[in-house]
């Protein structure tokens, strides 16, 4: 068996990692994290959403964030855009891609986007033929591939029935998330296997929150069927205010360890990764959620 020999990374972390924060996050620290993670070497960032202010109010700043960020060449800068209004407002801001997110279960569909399955397909439809008519790209995100707080576990078939939709109306690449982090090696590997009835190898992405500490494995187990795209988010910041009790992404720092330690390239400088972790967990005022972060903060501390 062999890994893929590089993969990239997307940093979710501004985006997924704050939206959940209740303490407002100035626009300027989300831009100075966003500057230290491409610093860190970065090619993929999910900067903000355009979603009701009312729903996250945490991504209200969307165009503070993106008209304040000073563009580095070949780093991809994606915001999500849940329906024609949010496209709209984030056209202006030039995102490079575009993230319409559904979901494989009915009731977290409707709790998150408020709307059925088929009529969210309906709202991105538009969406998407705009995006790709502007020379935008257009990423899927979908949710509950394993399990779902309201709906409890979540078959196959439901993964490939939506990214079956997803492939209909245009979406270039789709995320394989395990929203509320209880995926196991095997059942994520089963999610991603639907999603490959639709899509290529290189247009799946593995999105997996760590709220039972199983994220690290199904990294291992997505790199096994080859996949070699990732979301994470740096110092293990985040959760979805739509999937209670669900914490943050598998932390950047510790999956970059592991693809380092598997001699897998990611172009990142796992250093100054753990000095952006640093820098947002300081503003928020506690320790990163990243035992990679926090082991190597201690060694400095030691030296
Ligand atoms: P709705 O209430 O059905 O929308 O919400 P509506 O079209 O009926 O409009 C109602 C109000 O929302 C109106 O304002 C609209 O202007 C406004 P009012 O007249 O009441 O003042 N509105 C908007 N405002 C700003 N931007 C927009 C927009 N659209 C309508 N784009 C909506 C539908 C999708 C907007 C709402 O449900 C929403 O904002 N949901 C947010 C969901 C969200 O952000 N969830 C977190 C991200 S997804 C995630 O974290 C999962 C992921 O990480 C993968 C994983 O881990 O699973 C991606
Ligand atoms: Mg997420």
């Amino acid at each position: 068996m062999s890994y893929p020999t590089r993969v990239r990374i997307i940093d979710v972390g501004p985006r997924d990692g704050l939206q959940n924060e209740k303490t407002p996050v100035p626009a300027e620290v989300k831009i100075a994290l966003i500057h230290q993670l491409q610093a860190a070497g970065l090619q993929e960032i999910e900067a903000t959403s355009y979603v009701s202010p009312k729903w996250v109010p945490q991504m209200a700043d969307n165009h503070a964030v993106m008209q304040g960020i000073e563009r580095q060449p070949g780093v991809r800068y994606s915001v999500l855009t849940p329906n024609l209004q949010g496209w709209e407002a984030a056209v202006a801001d030039r995102p490079d891609e575009i993230v319409v997110f559904g979901a494989a279960s009915e009731a977290f569909s409707r709790k998150n986007i408020n709307c059925s399955i088929a009529e969210s397909i309906e709202r991105f439809a538009p969406v998407v033929a705009a995006a790709r008519a502007a020379g935008v790209a257009v990423r899927g995100a979908m949710s509950c591939t394993v399990g779902c707080p309201y709906e409890g576990e979540i078959a196959p078939q439901q993964v490939a029935y939506l990214a079956g939709l997803m492939k209909g109306i245009g979406v270039q690449r789709v995320d394989v998330a395990d929203t509320i982090g209880v995926g196991t090696p095997r059942k994520v590997q089963r999610a991603i296997e639907a999603a490959l009835q639709h899509y290529e190898l290189d247009q799946i992405s593995g999105h997996f929150h760590d709220t039972y500490g199983q994220a690290l494995a199904n990294t291992v187990a997505a790199l096994e069927l080859g996949v070699w795209n990732f979301q994470s988010s740096v110092a293990g910041l985040g959760g979805c205010p739509y999937a209670k009790g669900a914490t943050g992404n598998v932390a950047s720092e510790d999956l970059v360890y592991l693809l380092h330690g598997l001699d897998i390239e990611t172009g990142i400088d796992l250093d100054r990764l753990v000095d952006a972790g640093a820098y947002i967990s300081n503003f928020l005022g506690r320790k990163p959620q990243s035992r990679v972060a926090v082991a190597l903060l201690n060694k400095r501390a030691s030296a």
